[in-house]
């Protein structure tokens, strides 16, 4: 059995519900483009709202971290990862959680108590030292040796600048024969391998710190590093997680891992990254902007690596690696089984795209090389390089740096916004991190979507679906199925029908039931396998019926007026309306 089969039995047998590992796009959340978190898909219960499974959650959650894509080709670092987590929702606390994880570590996983050592909150000002966590490890057979008391920079966890948030306890495992006495967190040999976060707290994007309505207990551990922990493995990627994707690179590079362990890595890493993201609910194919790019820029990295490795590059190299990823994980995440198809499209046509251009541009490269005598290569070059050949402008920052050479990047970034209507260096912004605020204007525009929803398929047509949808505080985008361009009078019609229903002040009530009932009643749903069993189901009188984790208004009347900007195409059958509250 594998780390997180054990680890869901293990809490079932607690009394947790497994809860579905949620998309890694996330819906309805502009301000980050992936999931980075176990805990993120569970904010609004975190903060208060009921969670359909209950007080006691565990999941492995699907996650993506683009702060770490530079530092991949290192023994330690992955862009995509799967984290455990189990979830306490205003039920047990500091002691029973630091109990499950301290039993789970040593009679499950059979972790030898002395290689265990855990830092605790030392409390600041106003929060006194986490005195609960310390007995309670102590209690365990925890020797105060073993303790370290840390401070906000390393014991408070809060995702990005706002959320939800406190301090926490973190487990750390020896790495070798001679565990030291005294536990030293600086010393590397001890690895972080979970952490417990104690909810208590929000803190909102201002840095006010308000109390929770409940405790929380949020845990992770990430299974990319445990397993490499319980088999002994200093370097992840020889943990058996990976070992058949290493092997099978090695075959068709006809090259060791040694000594070609970075390329391998890359390859490695942002191709399962890439087939993860191009099998999302969402549909994010490779483009110039947004999760697109990142898409892109995966698929581009692995490729010139794969040609750093003289893999013949139009050979199927890449859909034998993706297959192998694909086999590995489809019975834990049923979209990957359902989309092989679409992943394996995905990588071949932007390899076919980039193969036409990936050899010239190389050419060029050592051509500006030869020229620029170790001078910064110009943002001019550099935009040739992205605008001609699809470089990314990342890729030639790292062929730069193989030269020892420096690229103009923030003259590159300014040509690309003047020469695009749509700058990146905007959705640059977004891989910083942290949630949005589930504002009152984003909550009022969640509910406008369900109003459009049930208002296109009255004005449009019953096969009407939902496809997709944006909220910012500015406006909502969404995107449904539809094969033609609204006429003027539909367009007209769909939002009379919305402010109609929002001038009848119509309630907003949900209920919970399970996922067949919910669907024999009628209820709309975008996704079906997103939802657990037990699904919430928000109506809005009777005009609207959804599946959804909220939240919404109470009452339709709180939204204002309705308007249609712009109805357009999306993708095929997929048209896009912008609309906005006033
Ligand atoms: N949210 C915490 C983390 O990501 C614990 O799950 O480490």
């Amino acid at each position: 059995m594998n780390v997180k089969d054990l680890f869901i039995d293990y809490f079932v047998s607690k009394g947790h519900k497994q809860i579905p590992s949620a998309p890694i796009v996330p819906e309805n959340d502009p301000s980050v483009l992936f999931n980075t978190a176990g805990m993120q898909p569970l904010v609004p219960y975190l903060m208060g709202e009921p969670h359909p499974y209950g007080k006691r959650l565990c999941d492995y959650q699907k996650c993506v971290r683009l702060t770490d894509l530079e530092e991949v080709g290192d023994t330690t670092h992955h862009t995509f990862f799967e984290m455990l987590g189990n979830w306490s929702l205003g039920d047990y606390f500091k002691k029973e959680s630091i109990e499950y994880s301290f039993e789970f570590l040593t009679k499950v996983l059979n972790i030898p108590l002395e290689k265990l050592a855990v830092t605790v909150y030392k409390g600041d000002d106003k929060i006194p030292r986490d005195e609960v966590s310390a007995n309670a490890w102590k209690s365990l057979g925890i020797k105060e040796e073993k303790i370290a008391y840390l401070g906000k920079e390393d014991n408070f966890w809060i995702p990005g600048d706002s959320g939800p948030c406190g301090g926490d306890t973190e487990i750390f495992y020896f790495r070798g024969d001679n565990v030291p006495e005294k536990f030293d967190p600086e010393d590397d040999r001890w690895v972080e391998i979970w952490n417990n976060v104690f909810m208590e707290f929000y803190q909102d994007e201002n840095g006010n710190v308000t109390e929770l309505p409940r405790k929380n207990v949020d845990t992770g551990m990430g299974v990319e590093r445990i397993t490499a922990v319980l088999e002994g493995v200093n370097d992840n990627y020889q943990s058996s997680i990976w070992q058949d994707v290493i092997n099978k690179i090695e075959a068709i590079a006809n090259l060791p891992y040694k000594g070609n362990e970075k390329s391998m890595r890359i390859i490695a890493d942002h191709l399962r990254t890439a087939v993860f993201i191009a099998a999302d609910p969402a549909g994010i194919k490779p483009s110039n902007t947004d999760q697109g790019y990142i898409l892109r820029r995966l698929i581009r990295r692995a490729i010139r690596h794969a040609k750093k490795l003289n893999i013949d590059i139009n050979s199927n190299w890449d859909t034998e690696i993706a297959l192998i990823i694909i086999a590995k994980y489809e019975n834990y995440y049923h979209e990957i089984k359902d989309n092989k198809e679409v992943i394996l499209e995905v990588l071949q046509k932007e390899k076919t795209k980039f193969n036409h251009t990936l050899e010239k541009g190389l050419k060029e490269f050592s051509k500006v090389i030869a020229r620029q005598n170790n001078e910064q290569i110009p943002a001019e070059i550099a935009f040739r390089l992205y605008d001609t050949y699809g470089f990314p402008i990342e890729m030639t920052v790292e062929l730069a740096q193989e030269h020892n050479i420096m690229v103009d990047v923030a003259g590159f970034k300014q040509k690309f916004k003047e020469h695009q209507e749509k700058s990146r260096t905007a959705a640059a912004g977004k891989f910083k991190g942290g949630l949005s605020g589930n504002s009152e204007i984003e909550t009022k525009y969640h509910t406008a979507t369900h109003l459009l929803n049930a208002a296109l398929k009255e004005v449009v047509g019953k096969d009407v679906h939902q496809k997709g949808s944006n909220i910012t505080p500015e406006r909502m985008r969404f995107d449904f199925s539809c094969d033609h361009k609204l006429t003027e009078e539909e367009k007209k019609a769909t939002e009379n029908l919305v402010n109609k229903w929002i001038e009848e002040g119509l309630d907003v009530t949900h209920e919970e039931m399970t996922k067949d009932n919910a669907l024999a009643s009628g209820a709309e749903c975008m996704f079906i396998d997103k939802y657990p069993d037990i699904v919430t189901v928000y109506s809005i009188g009777n005009v609207s019926k959804e599946l959804c984790g909220g939240p919404h208004v109470k009452n339709t009347k709180e939204l204002g007026h309705f308007r249609i900007k712009k109805e357009e195409a999306s993708s095929a059958g997929v048209r896009r309306i912008k609309a906005v509250l006033e």
